[in-house]
């Protein structure tokens, strides 16, 4: 039996950044600094209760205001813009970790909100990500996350758009949506923000899933870029697995299976991947 693992498994380049960034200060940390995440640092388990045990505190979404004293981090996916000014307002260092690719989004709907543009961003409302990009807007942003929302959509044909994309959205998905704008005779300006890492993650898991009989999907329960990989590789693979880590993965692989395929979302550590491939190159 053959196993593949996918070469982008893993930590997108923004998400390593912003691990290191967490275990430097962590380094440069002296006595009773008091180091904080604006939320998890990314969405695993155990990296975030690893960083715990080295004293990082997560703080919880409106627990800014208690904090008196310290650094707070921001993580990969961003936050509004008026956390900066909050962080700012009460003397605390802020240590900005969000990914430079998600940085840009911020900077295209500010500019193009503050030029009377309408933001359309295209993703998942609610997910942080998201609610950061909305939080640099000078006007209220749209979130369309479905077809059936593109084409509801009811906005003036008098005011430009500009259309964005959270980073780890579906690129064919994001097309469609654009498609829509389009035909309904929007004017509408598209700014391609899905990352490369995301979709080179996905084509390539796509390609792996074609081939393989099992394939498994490593990632956070709560991390939407894994369960985007998920949905792919389970539309080519009947026998698809998710799994956070290797306690998940209860397999019985019959003899007729010839290829297993792995990948992992974003915020996958590397010792996972690593210790469910060898677990199935030693146990089939
Ligand atoms: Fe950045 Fe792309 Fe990762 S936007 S956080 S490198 S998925």
């Amino acid at each position: 039996m053959e196993v593949i693992v996918a070469k982008s498994a893993g930590f997108c380049f923004g998400v390593k950044r912003a691990v290191d960034t967490v275990y430097e200060q962590v380094e440069k940390a002296s006595g009773d600094d008091k180091i904080y995440t604006y939320g998890p640092i990314i969405h695993n388990e155990q990296v975030v209760e690893e960083l715990q045990n080295h004293g990082v505190e997560v703080l919880e979404e409106g627990k800014l205001g208690e904090v008196k004293k310290g650094t707070i981090i921001i993580r990969s996916h961003g936050v509004e813009k008026k956390i900066y000014d909050q962080i700012e307002a009460q003397n605390l260092t802020c240590v900005d970790a969000t990914c430079p690719f998600v940085k840009r989004i911020h900077k295209v709907v500010e500019k193009e909100s503050a030029e009377g543009k309408q933001i359309i961003i295209v993703g998942n409302d609610g997910h942080p990500e998201v609610v950061g990009i909305e939080g640099w807007c000078h006007n209220k942003a749209v979130v369309i996350g479905t077809v059936e929302e593109a084409e509801n959509y009811q906005g003036s044909k008098e005011t430009e758009l500009c259309v964005v994309s959270q980073t780890t959205f579906r690129m064919n998905k994001f097309q469609e949506i654009v498609d829509i704008f389009a035909t309904k005779g929007y004017n509408v300006n598209v700014v391609n923000t899905i990352c490369n890492a995301t979709e080179e993650r996905q084509t390539e898991a796509k390609a792996i899933a074609q081939k393989a009989d099992v394939m498994i999907v490593i990632g956070g329960a709560h991390s939407s870029n894994s369960r985007k990989l998920y949905e792919i590789c389970k539309s080519e693979c009947e026998q698809t697995y998710f799994i956070q880590t290797l306690d998940d993965l209860h397999l019985e692989l019959p003899k007729s299976v010839r290829l297993v395929g792995i990948t992992a979302g974003a915020s996958t550590p590397n010792n996972i991947i690593e210790e469910v491939q060898s677990y199935v190159r030693r146990n089939f």
